[in-house]
């Protein structure tokens, strides 16, 4: 029996850091919305059967991206939180489903993903019984702080930076979720919805180019990453 893959896109943040009145979603770098270049690398993946994208409800600019009548992009309604938005993604995606198929999140901030890292995380994770993240080991020294003083410094060999896609099997993912929420927890990212269930996701190296657009200051440096993948 063959295994569909799913894409998720969590698209309705207010992008509070980025400080913007357009949502940092819909900036323009190197000559297109953010979304639009997140949502056309992710379709360069031809085994990806669709993406829901999950949109703010006052989001206005949606309907200007080339994606509305699109086969394989379906646009759903977002909400509070990060994993409220990636869990009624998921909700719009139970029709078509099952619960052994993948699904791959990822943040629409970040742009700069590549076909080739996707594919590397399809590639290691096929015969995972759970899934995985793509994550990046960390270079500095990291310091634990509480009340501007240092408390700890964690040994960095043990210490990964998640990015995403992050890819789950669509049945214990939306479990996961759901006990997340029902528990109150905040969870910033689906592994740790899995991780507090019990499971142990694993990693695959990303990366380091796969930035999530935050703050002003990210802008240049994704227009640079931009066109320097251009020619590789
Ligand atoms: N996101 C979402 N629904 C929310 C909050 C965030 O779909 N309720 C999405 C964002 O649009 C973004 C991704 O989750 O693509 C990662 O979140 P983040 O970078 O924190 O974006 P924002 O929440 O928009 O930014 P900020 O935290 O600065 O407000
Ligand atoms: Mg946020």
């Amino acid at each position: 029996m063959s295994v569909a893959i799913w894409a998720i896109v969590p698209a309705a943040g207010v992008g509070k850091r980025m400080g913007s009145e357009v949502p940092k979603q819909y900036l323009e770098v190197g000559g297109k919305p953010v979304l639009q270049h997140t949502l056309e690398r992710l379709l360069s993946v031809e085994t990806i059967a669709g993406i829901n994208v999950a949109l703010g409800e006052e989001d206005g600019y949606w309907p200007d991206l080339p994606f509305t009548d699109h086969p394989r992009i379906c646009a759903v309604p977002g909400g509070r939180e990060r994993a409220d938005s990636v869990y009624s993604a998921l909700l719009h995606l139970e029709d078509r489903a099952k619960p052994d198929d993948w699904v791959l999140v990822h943040d629409a901030a970040r742009l700069c993903i590549t076909r080739s890292d996707v594919l590397k995380l399809i590639e290691t994770l096929r015969d995972d019984p759970i899934g995985g993240i793509l994550a990046l080991p960390v270079s500095d020294t990291l310091k634990t702080v509480d009340d501007q003083h240092i408390t700890g410094t964690p040994d960095r060999r043990q210490v990964w930076r998640a990015l995403t896609p992050q890819m789950f099997r669509y049945g214990l993912l939306k479990r996961a979720l759901f006990d997340a929420a029902e528990q109150e927890r905040l969870v910033t990212d689906e592994s740790s919805a899995l991780e507090l269930a019990g499971y142990r996701p694993r990693i695959v190296e990303g990366r380091p180019d796969n930035l999530k657009i935050t703050r002003p200051e990210d802008l240049p440096l994704a227009a640079f990453y931009l066109e320097r993948q251009c020619y590789e």
